[in-house]
């Protein structure tokens, strides 16, 4: 007699993830939530049984551009029969709910953030096409409680997540409103997944979280208990064998604090590269950004990382043409990116967010003037960029190989600062941290010869 399985039907999963990596990080999540319901992820849309787009509300741009992909889904469903379920996730879940299902009724469930745990239970009540298909409140059961513990690691470097949320209320920002207060996963949590990653061949980690060095918690009591911040977190991480890198994103100014600037000094596996968004050099108009730093606080921050730490290099997010930006305002950005000298950064028009105290300001910029100063400040970030790139000819890098490349024999990798560096090495190579000698540039990539295999410190 055979034994009955309950394995599950193979299901076609599709995940479409735009926005941030706290999304790219969640909609790993998903796809570990679903596993166990029969879901295999699949390339495109066209044939999936179900589709999720996990979605991004910061700027206009981006909600408009899901509005106009679920357009191009409800088509593929159509075509399927109706056999197919859509699922829209992530922020504009969060900031519009029911009004999503309004304007395209092909959606059968709309969850927020902070409901992803329960992707799984909405997914069969939708498709028994019954019950309640909303779910984007949040939860005081904590998301972070309800996901598993192990996940499958996908290569050689992984995010982490650490902490959630936001309390700073950044004038012209949403996720305040779609993500939720700040909130810090516990050590123990952290700690277990890290080595749970390190032992399926992770090597280097990025602890996320929208303002991941304000992340606090109690201390393990072998570790002598008390209050632990993000550099004592970091100091803990690198013990963990295996993981020779750790990086975070997105810091806050207002949350570096001393001992997490004293950290890059001290532990090795803290990558030197830092992503801390300024958004503006002018100290006016940080004021009515509510950012809580001036200009000089964050030069400050910069020339005390690279006291710690001489070869930290800085990436940072910046808003052009914020209401009552004056042309004098916009010229102290182009001084403060001018005197930081940038390794990378994204910079974006002012779009202003319905709800958002900014989007009621007076003083809006015409959308030319915004248009020429992105201009100006994008052709100048891209010149220090390459700049940047190039200043690594010559040397020899340690480089994290993290898959082969499109050739037979090329692989690809990433530099401590995050550079993608291309080169001819075995496959085999895969997971390791070899030596690379930098031969060429570009504004986006480094070109190598590999030398040999390095031990990581
Ligand atoms: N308009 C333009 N850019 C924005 N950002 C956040 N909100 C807005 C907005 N309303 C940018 C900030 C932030 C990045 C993730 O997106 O620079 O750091
Ligand atoms: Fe938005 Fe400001 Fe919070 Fe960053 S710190 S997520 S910009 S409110």
């Amino acid at each position: 007699m055979t034994t009955p399985t309950s394995r599950p039907e193979p299901k076609r999963l599709f995940i479409k993830t735009y926005g941030c990596q706290m999304n790219v990080y969640d909609s790993e999540r998903m796809r570990d939530v679903l596993r166990p319901l029969g879901y295999q992820p699949v390339d495109g849309p066209e044939t999936a049984d179900l589709v999720v787009l996990n979605t991004c509300h910061i700027r206009e741009k981006a909600t408009e551009k899901v509005y106009s992909e679920l357009g191009q889904i409800k088509k593929m469903k159509e075509a399927a029969g109706g056999k197919m379920t859509i699922a829209v996730a992530g922020c504009v879940a969060q900031a519009e709910g029911a009004e999503i299902m309004r304007r395209q009724p092909a959606v059968d469930l709309v969850l927020g953030p902070q409901a992803y745990h329960k992707l799984p239970e909405m997914v069969a009540r939708a498709s028994r096409a019954a019950g309640d298909r909303l779910e984007t409140e949040f939860e005081t059961l904590e998301k972070f409680d309800a996901l598993p513990k192990q996940r499958e690691a996908d290569g050689p470097a992984a995010f982490l997540s650490v902490q959630e949320g936001c309390d700073k209320f950044c004038t012209f920002c949403v996720v305040p409103y779609t993500r939720g207060a700040e909130l810090s996963r516990p050590v123990d949590d952290i700690v277990m997944e890290a080595r749970s990653l390190a032992a399926q061949g992770v090597r280097d980690i990025s602890l996320l979280g929208q303002n991941v060095n304000a992340w606090h918690g109690a201390a393990p009591k072998l570790e002598g208990g008390g209050e632990w911040g993000l550099g004592q977190l970091a100091r803990h991480l690198s013990k963990i064998g295996g993981i020779d890198r750790i990086r975070y994103t997105t810091s806050h100014p207002r949350d570096m604090d001393d001992d997490l600037i004293a950290a890059h000094g001290e532990v090795p596996e803290l990558m030197p590269f830092l992503h801390l968004p300024v958004q503006s050099g002018s100290d006016r108009i940080l004021k009515a950004m509510n950012r809580g730093h001036t200009a000089e606080h964050y030069l400050d921050i910069m020339r005390r990382m690279r006291d710690a730490r001489p070869d930290m290099a800085l990436a940072s997010d910046f808003i052009v043409g914020f209401p009552g930006e004056s042309d004098q305002d916009f010229e102290d950005t182009m001084n403060l990116v001018r005197e930081v000298g940038y390794a990378i950064a994204y910079s974006f028009k002012y779009s202003p967010r319905p709800g958002t105290p900014a989007a009621d300001m007076f003083g809006h910029v015409p959308e030319e003037v915004k248009d020429e100063r992105l201009q100006r400040l994008q052709a100048l970030l891209k010149q220090q960029q390459t700049e940047f790139n190039a200043s690594k000819v010559g040397e020899t890098l340690p480089v994290l190989v993290t898959g082969k490349g499109k050739m037979p024999g090329q692989a690809h990798g990433r530099s401590p600062w995050m550079q993608a560096v291309h080169f001819d090495a075995p496959e085999s190579l895969v997971g390791q941290i070899v030596d690379v000698k930098i031969v060429g540039s570009t504004m986006s990539s480094l070109t190598g010869e590999y030398a040999r295999a390095v031990e990581a410190a």
